[in-house]
């Protein structure tokens, strides 16, 4: 008996190996940490349940029945974050590279399918040379196969990819339809077609990292969410991630103590807004003010700066933010931005997090490189997602909200609950200037005509009462008391019930 238990422990020490000591010295030499030490890093001390450790491949082709490491590249079990449970799939890149083979994908689908079973987010720590050469077909097999359970899982529980390494070919698609991914800083890599293909085709001579590094993919092509200075702050924010979301689209995310009097008055909030309505201010400082304890967990932090994204706690309840930032580009909407928020909001919208939108847009960017990259489009993708979204939804207009834009930031229209402006705010067609050089077209040669138009335009019309005595705004809101106004209005509406028709699936312009 004792022998049996022994043998056990044997084969385990050996799967834990993996590709062997050698090669677990190259993955550390790189600065990276092995499949398990990540696993060890993002879960509970001792949570870790490990599914199929002596799985093996059945390849035998090029001599592969000669070299069959227990677990084939790629570790697979549940754990916990913070108590709440996790599947976790960790690819081991001293194992054939963490390429992925038949049986790395099997085991890859049987947590998916149990996540989506059970009701608990899947993390994949992708570091993986693609499809296993040796399997050929079997291994493309096998990538669709993970492919159509990421595709089922959308929606229903949140995905989380983080890319540790090299990650080309099939590897990125996989990636690509999860929620969220996030890459580590100068040791990770996504790419349909790595450098030497690129140079083969399109004669491009091009790094790895200027390729797909985390800095082309958080700035660039916005493929990524975040980015990460090394293994171990990537696994810590993506703990600190997960304790903002629910596990599944049928539960509500979870709530946190909270040390911060949700009434809070924030007095420095009543000068945020600059004198000069041309000047611009911080959004984040807004945000920070109204998050209990100022704790922001944004997404998409280097793209498209002009809107920000992501997680705040009000009461203790997570809350989706989007904001435009006055500081780039005024603030305006353009393909980029519209693209971010509404991938943003779908989530939050998926996952029953609420959005608090503040606003402060004098329009979409005007221009031919918006026109032909078809703003019309990527704007309407956030008006569509607003539209759709059924969570709670605040709104606070601190300053400009000018024509279509006005509309498609969370208006009541688009069935804002609470729609709050500042006194500071102006909401018009558009700004004074633009409307009295249109409208007084015959006065332009005139300074002191336009002056007095423009003056008699900006008192009638840039103000928040117009839309109030509408009813678009329900109040004009102090901006000291920001916090209390919105954790109340969030807090009337924890029992919200909207459903939209029923339809197979919407048909958002893609
Ligand atoms: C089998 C692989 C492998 C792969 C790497 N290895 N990639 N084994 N299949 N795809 C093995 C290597 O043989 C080596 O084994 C070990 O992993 C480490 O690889 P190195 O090349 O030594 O490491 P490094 O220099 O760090 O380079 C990593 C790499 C490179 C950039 C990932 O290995 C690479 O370019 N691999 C091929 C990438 C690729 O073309 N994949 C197929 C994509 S097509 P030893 O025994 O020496 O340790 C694809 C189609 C799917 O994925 C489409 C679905 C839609």
């Amino acid at each position: 008996m004792k022998d049996i238990l022994e043998q056990l422990e044997e084969r385990r020490e050996i799967a834990r190996l993996g590709g062997g000591q050698r090669r677990i010295d190259s993955q550390h030499a790189k600065g990276k940490l092995t499949a398990r030490e990540r696993i060890e890093l993002l879960l509970d001390e001792g949570s870790f349940e490990e599914f199929d450790m002596f799985k093996t491949h059945r390849c035998t082709e090029f001599g592969m029945e000669k070299q069959k490491p227990a677990g084939d590249g790629v570790i697979t079990g549940w754990g916990t974050i913070n108590g709440r449970m996790v599947y976790v799939f960790s690819q081991d890149f001293t194992v054939f590279g963490g390429s992925l083979s038949e049986t790395h994908a099997q085991k890859i689908c049987k947590i998916q399918d149990m996540a989506v079973q059970n009701g608990a987010p899947i993390i994949g720590l992708n570091d993986s040379g693609g499809a296993r050469i040796q399997e050929g077909v079997d291994s493309l097999a096998g990538y669709a196969e993970v492919f159509q359970r990421n595709i089922m899982a959308s929606g229903v529980v949140p995905q989380i990819s983080v890319i540790m390494g090299p990650c080309a070919g099939g590897a990125v698609y996989s990636p690509a339809m999860t929620d969220f991914i996030f890459m580590v800083k100068d040791t990770s890599y996504m790419f349909v077609t790595g450098p030497d293909v690129v140079k083969t085709v399109t004669n491009e001579v091009v790094t790895a990292e200027e390729l797909g590094g985390a800095s082309t993919h958080t700035k660039k092509s916005s493929v990524a969410d975040g980015a990460f200075e090394n293994d171990v702050e990537a696994l810590t924010e993506v703990r600190r991630l997960v304790d903002f979301l629910p596990l599944n689209n049928r539960e509500k995310p979870p709530v946190r103590p909270f040390f911060d009097e949700p009434g809070r008055v924030e007095k420095s909030l009543d000068t945020l807004v600059p004198e000069n309505p041309n000047t611009p201010y911080d959004m984040k400082e807004l945000i920070t003010k109204v998050a209990d304890e100022g704790d922001f967990y944004e997404i998409q932090e280097d793209y498209a700066k002009n809107i920000i994204t992501g997680f705040i706690r009000l009461e203790g309840q997570t809350v989706g933010v989007v904001a435009n930032q006055p500081m780039v580009l005024a603030g305006c909407l353009d393909i980029d931005s519209s693209r971010k928020a509404a991938r943003f909001v779908r989530f939050c919208d998926c996952f029953e997090i609420p959005i608090l939108t503040l606003v402060d847009v004098p329009g979409f960017l005007p221009g031919t490189s918006q026109e032909y990259g078809g703003v019309i489009k990527h704007g309407a993708k956030l008006l569509f997602a607003y539209g759709e979204a059924t969570v709670p939804k605040v709104t606070v207009i601190t300053r400009k909200a000018y024509g279509g834009a006005y509309d498609v930031m969370a208006s009541k229209h688009l069935r804002g609950d609470f729609n709050y402006a500042w006194p500071t705010a102006e909401i018009a067609v558009m700004g004074a200037k633009g409307a009295t050089e249109i409208i007084h077209r015959a006065d332009l040669g005139d300074a002191e005509k336009i002056a007095a138009h423009t003056k008699d335009y900006e008192d009638r019309f840039a103000t928040p009462f117009v839309a109030a005595e509408r009813g678009f705004i329900d109040e004009v809101i102090m901006p000291q008391s920001t916090r209390k106004r919105v954790s109340r209005a969030f807090a009337s509406l924890r029992n919200k019930k909207l459903e939209n028709p029923w339809k197979k699936h919407d048909n958002i312009p893609l």
